[in-house]
């Protein structure tokens, strides 16, 4: 019975709580390959990440890799479906960054801004190297000249919900990825 549930009326399932588990091990084998030996850092970006990073650092702890954890929270502004275009980082990294290897872990880049913007502020806090990791990437959506480094799933333009991922901050606890019609509620 995996993940029937919201599989009707405005939502359509889209990635099962199988196929996240999957992907997420095979991502964390590559960045322990990538990162074994390095002093790693992985900064989580909240609150849509909070539920892929998690997952990623158990898989990578039992790959033999064990960053230190921090957070931040970076606003792209518009409440709903539309990530706007002005960026505010709410809260900041409180770890030393300086001469560190830093991983950002995101849930899905869209325009790409928000993930851009922090890579720059992440870099000018004097960290060595910079890369990112996002559970969905839409680039058929991309404002800006930003590629993550790691990627789960590239997803169609269709707004998702579920696994860290909100809609007007519903839906996050959702185990599985659902696309949600959002037209006849904006
Ligand atoms: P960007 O700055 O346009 O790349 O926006 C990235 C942020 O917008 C993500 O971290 C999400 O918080 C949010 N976002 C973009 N697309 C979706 C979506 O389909 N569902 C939920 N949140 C989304
Ligand atoms: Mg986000």
């Amino acid at each position: 019975m995996d993940n029937e549930c919201l599989d009707s009326g405005s939502f359509k399932l889209l990635i099962t709580e199988l196929q996240i588990r999957h992907r997420t091990k095979q991502l964390a084998v590559k960045i322990a390959d990538d990162y074994r030996g390095k002093d790693l850092v992985i900064v989580s970006i909240l609150k849509g990440a909070f539920m892929f990073a998690a997952d990623l650092l158990r898989r990578l702890y039992y790959l033999g890799i064990e960053p230190d954890l921090d957070f931040m929270r970076v606003f792209s502004y518009g409440k709903g479906d539309k990530s706007g275009g002005r960026i505010e980082i709410k809260l900041d990294v409180s770890l030393e960054l300086k001469d560190r290897s830093v991983l950002v872990v995101d849930d899905i880049v869209d325009s790409g801004k928000t993930l851009l913007h922090t890579k720059e502020h992440i870099l000018a806090m004097g960290a060595k190297e910079v890369k990112s990791c996002v559970l969905l990437d839409k680039p058929s959506r991309r404002e800006c000249d930003f590629n993550p480094d790691y990627v789960g799933f590239i997803i169609p333009d269709k707004f998702v919900v579920g696994y860290g991922m909100d809609y007007a901050e519903r839906y996050r606890y959702l185990p599985f990825i659902t696309v949600v019609d959002t037209s006849g509620s904006k």
